[in-house]
């Protein structure tokens, strides 16, 4: 359906439809929230969001102040009123509670905030039974490698990348702003009795940036592994964890300049994590594909140099 500038247009759109704009470029997104989202030429206009306390205060703690400074939501006083009362008052589409363990962001009536849940999983197979991570075995992670996450979103694959190269290093990309600080401070503020975990989830670097700006900007072979795992178009409706995630998350496909620029800067590999039907991994020029744990996901790979 055309679009034009200055008319008015009835739509229809359905949770994860994404429209392009014909003489855009703009896509209109809904999300799973109901809220609409504008995105003009892969920028995202910025959700408004407040941060607080809980209703008990705040207990001695010192990392809030840098939370707050880093992440530059506007701080408003709890003064015993509900969230909602106070997402109304400020016109704010989200709120980010300040917990000792770390931030919570609630909008539009869900709730986000870092746990390992997935890694720890996929790890416990592993150390308990061995079970082979296809993840692992597409990126061929080896201990000392470097890994370059580009799509973060909760981590989990990037925990799992710590995991296997505990004395490499793992960053990770993520361009919303709201998921990025909450990654990074909950992973920063994260504390487990399992060290193992722990210490995988503690060493990864958060990096709030789109990832074709960065990549642009590094070096050639300054990573061993670049890795992507962007949002699919069609959600796997078994995919939970990740749900409270979709309403805030970069929706754009893959762009074929990333991945000219991750081959550039990856020393052993590239690695895509996409959905097994469909052409997307051709079209991004993988030659070896590897099946995920389950069937409806695949790793599509290309090898440096
Ligand atoms: C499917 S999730 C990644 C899940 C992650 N692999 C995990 O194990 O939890 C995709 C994430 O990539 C982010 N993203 C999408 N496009 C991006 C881009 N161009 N640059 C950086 N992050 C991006 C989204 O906002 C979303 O949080």
């Amino acid at each position: 359906m055309p679009f034009r500038h200055g008319l008015e247009t009835k739509i229809r759109v359905y949770h994860g439809d994404t429209l392009k704009g014909t003489r855009g470029p703009f896509d209109i997104f809904l999300a799973a929230s109901g809220h609409v989202r504008l995105i003009i030429a892969n920028m995202r206009v910025e959700m408004h969001i407040i941060a607080t306390t809980p209703q008990s205060g705040l207990k001695d703690d010192t990392n809030f102040n840098e939370f707050f400074a880093e992440s530059g939501f506007p701080y408003i006083p709890r003064n015993r009123r509900s969230l909602e009362v106070l997402l109304q008052d400020n016109q704010a589409d989200g709120v980010v509670v300040w917990y000792s363990e770390g931030p919570v962001l609630y909008s539009g009536g869900g709730k986000f905030f870092f746990h390992p849940s997935m890694a720890k999983n996929r790890l416990g197979a592993y150390r308990k039974q061995g079970t082979e991570d296809p993840f692992v075995r597409a990126c061929g992670i080896e201990d000392g490698d470097s890994v370059l996450d580009c799509t973060l979103g909760l981590g989990a694959d990037a925990i799992v990348a710590a995991y296997f190269t505990p004395q490499g290093t793992v960053v990770g990309l993520e361009s919303s702003r709201a998921i990025a600080l909450v990654v990074k401070w909950g992973m920063k503020l994260y504390d487990s009795p399992m060290l193992w975990l722990k210490q995988a989830v503690n060493r990864i670097q958060v990096i709030n940036s789109e990832h074709y700006q960065y990549l642009s900007n590094l070096p050639n072979n300054s990573f061993d592994i670049v890795y992507f795992d962007p949002m699919f178009r069609q959600p796997l409706l078994k995919s939970q964890p990740i749900s409270p995630l979709r309403s805030l998350a970069n929706p754009a496909p893959l762009d074929l300049r990333a991945i000219d620029q991750a081959c550039r800067v990856a020393r052993k590999r590239v690695v895509i994590k996409e959905r097994s039907e469909g052409t997307e991994l051709e079209r991004l020029g993988c030659s070896t594909i590897i099946s995920g744990k389950n069937r409806k996901i695949a790793f599509g790979v290309i090898q440096a140099g």
